[in-house]
C-alpha cells in the first residue's frame, strides 16, 4: 500500500513553498519606506504629501487620479519619468495640469527605475505613520497596510490565489489524514476499503500531476526569493540633498572638468574620495561668482553665488582681504555609494587596469550611448547630473554580470606583469570565444575576491 505519511509529509512542503512564493512576492512590491527616501531626496522641493507647494499634494494621488481622470499608475510612471514627454504626445491631463499649475515646470526623471517609481506611489498611498498610536490594534493594521500597498491589484490577486491554493491544500491533506487513519484502522470495512482502494488507484493515475504542480510551486518559490534577496540593499537612484548644491552638470559637464582632478584618489586606491575644500579653493579663490550660461530651470545666478559663499564659509575664506581667517567649519557631504562592509571593491582595479577594456566593452554593448570616461561605466552620465544619483543597482549581481562580460586585456602594463604565468595557461583554459579572455578567467567571481 501507498505510505501516506510521506505524501502528508510533501503536503507540508508545498505549503511552505507556497508560503514563501507570496511572501517574496510581497517583498517585491512597492516599498514605502525606500519610496520616502527616494521622495525625500527627489519630490520635496516641489511637493508634500498634505499640502500643496509648487505642486500638488501627493497623498493618494494614485487612488484621485484613478477615480478622478480614470488613469492608471502607467499613466503616472510616464509623467513621473518625464512628464515633458507626455505632454508633448498630446496627453489631455497632462497638459490639463500644467495649465492648472501656470505651466511650472516639474523636473524630468529619466533616472528613476520603475521598481523606484512603485515605492515613491507606495509611500503617497501609504506613508508611514510618524508617532505610533495608542491604540494597539490601529498600529498593526498600519503596520501591514505598509507591507501591502494597495495599488499593486496584481500581486494582490497573487496573493489571494496562492492563499487559496495553501486553504486547498490543507483541505486536501485533512481528507488523506482521515484516510490514513482508515487505511490503518485493524476493522476495515469493506466499504472502506474499496475507498481506500479507489483512492489509490485515483493517486496512481494523477499523481503526476501534483508533482507537476509541486515543481512549479519550487520554482516559483525559488525565483521569488532570488529577486527578494537580490532587491535587498538596492537605492539605485538614490539622490540626497548636500550641504552645497554643487552640479557636476556645471562642473564635469559644461566646464569639461575630468573628473579625477577631484576624485584623484581613485587612480590610486581602494576609494575614491570627495575632494577636501582646498581642491575647490584651487578654483574659488578667483571663482567667487557664477556667469556661466547654463542655469537649471528653478535656480538663478543669486541661487549659484550664495553656494559658492559657502566654499568661502567652510574655508574661512576672507574674499575681501584675500586671506584665511582661520576659521573652518567641515562640509559634511552626504555619501551616495556606500558598499557593505563585507565587499572588497577597489576603484584602482577598475579605472587603472580594467580602464580601456571596460570602456571597450561598454561601447560594444551600448552603440548608440558611447562613453569616453571608464567612470561613467558603472556610475553613468554623471556630467549631465546637477545632483549625483545612483545610475545602477550596486548588487552583487551587477558586479557578476560585468565580470562575466567583460573581455579583459592580458597586454597592458598592469596585467602583463601581474599575470605574467597565468597568461599561457589561461589562454588554453578558457578556448571559449575563441581565446577570449573575461574577467571571470582570472578569479573575477570567485567569492574571497570580493568578500573579505
Ligand atoms: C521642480 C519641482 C518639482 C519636482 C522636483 C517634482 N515635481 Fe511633481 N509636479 C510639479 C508641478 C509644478 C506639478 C503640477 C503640474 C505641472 O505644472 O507640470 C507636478 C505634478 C505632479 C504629479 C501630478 C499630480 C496630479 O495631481 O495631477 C505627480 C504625480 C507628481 N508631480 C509626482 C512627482 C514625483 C513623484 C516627484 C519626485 C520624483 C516630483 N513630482 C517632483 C513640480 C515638481
Ligand atoms: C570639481 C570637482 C569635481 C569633479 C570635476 C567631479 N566631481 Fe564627482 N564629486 C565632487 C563632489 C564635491 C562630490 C560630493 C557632492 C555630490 O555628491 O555631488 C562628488 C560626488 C561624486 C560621486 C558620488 C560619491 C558618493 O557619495 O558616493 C560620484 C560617483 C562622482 N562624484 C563621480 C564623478 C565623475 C564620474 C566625474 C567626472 C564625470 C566627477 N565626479 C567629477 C566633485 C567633483
Ligand atoms: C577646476 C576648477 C574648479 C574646481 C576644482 C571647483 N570648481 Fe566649482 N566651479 C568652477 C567653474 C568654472 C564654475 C562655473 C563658473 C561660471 O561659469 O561662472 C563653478 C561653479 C561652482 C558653483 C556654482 C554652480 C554649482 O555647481 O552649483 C558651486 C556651488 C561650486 N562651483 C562649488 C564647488 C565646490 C564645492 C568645489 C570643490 C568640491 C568646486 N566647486 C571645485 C570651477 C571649479
Ligand atoms: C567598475 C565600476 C566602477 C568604476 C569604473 C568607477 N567606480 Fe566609482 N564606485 C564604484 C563602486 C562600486 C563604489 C562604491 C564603493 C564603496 O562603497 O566601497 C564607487 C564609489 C565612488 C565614489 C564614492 C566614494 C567611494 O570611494 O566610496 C566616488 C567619488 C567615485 N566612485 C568616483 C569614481 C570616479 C571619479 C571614477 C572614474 C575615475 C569611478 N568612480 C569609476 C564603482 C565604480
Ligand atoms: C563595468 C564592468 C565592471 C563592473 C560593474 C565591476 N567590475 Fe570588477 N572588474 C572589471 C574588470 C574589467 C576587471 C579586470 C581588470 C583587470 O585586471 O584587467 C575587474 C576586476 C575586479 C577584481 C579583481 C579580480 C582579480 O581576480 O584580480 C575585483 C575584486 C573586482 N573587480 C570587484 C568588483 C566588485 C566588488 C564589483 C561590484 C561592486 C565590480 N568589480 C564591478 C569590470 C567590472
Ligand atoms: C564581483 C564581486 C563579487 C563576487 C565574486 C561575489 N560577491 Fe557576494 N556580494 C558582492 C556585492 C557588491 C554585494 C553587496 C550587494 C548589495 O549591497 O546589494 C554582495 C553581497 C553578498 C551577500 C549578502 C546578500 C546581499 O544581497 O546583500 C552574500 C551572502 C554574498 N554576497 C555571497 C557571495 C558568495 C557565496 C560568493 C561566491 C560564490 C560571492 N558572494 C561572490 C560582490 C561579489
Amino acid at each position: 500500500m501507498i505510505s501516506w505519511r510521506k505524501h502528508y509529509k510533501k503536503g507540508l512542503i508545498a505549503i511552505g513553498l507556497l508560503l514563501s512564493t507570496s511572501a517574496s512576492i510581497y517583498g517585491q512590491d512597492g516599498d514605502p519606506k525606500n519610496g520616502e527616501k527616494l521622495f525625500k531626496a527627489n519630490c520635496t522641493a516641489c511637493h508634500a504629501l498634505d499640502k500643496q507647494v509648487v505642486g500638488p499634494a501627493l497623498k493618494g494621488v494614485v487612488d484621485r487620479l484613478k477615480t478622478e481622470q480614470g488613469l492608471d499608475t502607467d499613466w503616472l510612471h510616464k509623467w513621473i519619468k518625464d512628464n515633458k514627454a507626455l505632454r508633448a504626445s498630446g496627453d489631455k491631463y497632462a497638459n490639463e495640469v500644467f495649465e492648472k499649475f501656470n505651466k511650472t515646470e516639474m523636473q524630468v526623471f529619466p533616472n528613476l527605475a520603475d521598481k523606484d517609481i512603485d515605492d515613491i506611489l507606495a509611500y503617497t498611498t501609504n506613508p508611514p505613520v510618524e508617532e505610533p498610536k495608542a491604540d494597539p490594534a490601529a498600529t498593526t493594521a498600519t503596520d501591514t497596510a505598509n507591507a501591502a500597498p494597495a495599488n499593486n491589484t496584481t500581486s494582490s490577486i497573487v496573493i489571494i490565489s496562492l492563499i487559496a491554493i495553501a486553504g486547498l491544500l490543507v483541505w486536501i491533506l485533512v481528507k488523506l489524514r482521515q484516510l490514513v487513519k482508515l487505511g490503518q484502522s485493524e476493522e476495515l470495512t469493506g466499504l472502506n476499503e474499496t475507498r481506500v482502494k479507489s483512492f489509490s488507484e485515483i493517486y496512481e493515475k494523477y499523481h503526476y500531476i501534483g508533482k507537476g504542480l509541486l515543481a512549479v510551486l519550487a520554482i516559483l518559490a525559488t525565483y521569488g526569493i532570488w529577486n527578494w534577496i537580490m532587491w535587498i540593499g538596492v537605492y539605485k537612484g538614490y539622490k540626497p540633498e548636500q550641504p552645497i548644491y554643487f552640479s557636476h552638470k556645471i562642473h564635469a559637464g559644461e566646464n569639461k572638468i575630468d573628473c579625477q582632478l577631484c576624485h584623484s584618489s581613485a587612480k590610486y586606491g581602494k576609494v575614491s574620495e570627495i575632494p577636501s575644500m582646498n581642491v575647490c579653493m584651487n578654483c574659488h579663490r578667483t571663482i567667487s561668482e557664477y556667469n556661466g550660461k547654463y542655469i537649471e530651470p528653478g535656480k538663478d545666478k543669486a541661487f549659484y553665488d550664495g553656494e559658492i559663499q559657502k566654499i568661502y564659509a567652510a574655508t574661512g575664506w576672507d574674499a575681501e582681504k584675500q586671506q584665511y581667517t582661520g576659521k573652518t567649519t567641515p562640509v559634511e557631504w552626504t555619501r551616495i555609494h556606500n558598499m557593505p562592509d563585507f565587499v572588497y571593491f577597489n576603484h584602482s582595479q577598475h579605472v587603472v587596469a580594467g580602464e580601456q577594456a571596460i570602456i571597450n566593452s561598454f561601447n560594444k554593448k551600448n552603440p548608440d550611448n558611447k562613453i569616453d570616461v571608464v567612470c561613467k561605466a558603472c556610475h553613468g552620465k554623471i556630467d549631465t547630473m546637477n545632483v549625483v544619483q545612483m545610475a545602477n543597482d550596486f548588487t552583487m549581481g551587477w558586479c557578476i554580470e560585468c565580470h562575466r562580460t567583460t573581455e579583459i586585456d592580458m597586454n597592458n602594463g598592469y596585467n602583463k606583469e601581474y599575470f605574467k604565468n597565468l597568461h599561457e595557461k589561461l589562454k588554453k583554459q578558457y578556448p571559449k570565444d575563441g581565446g577570449k579572455i573575461t574577467v571571470d578567467a582570472i578569479g573575477g567571481l570567485e567569492c574571497g575576491k570580493c568578500h573579505y
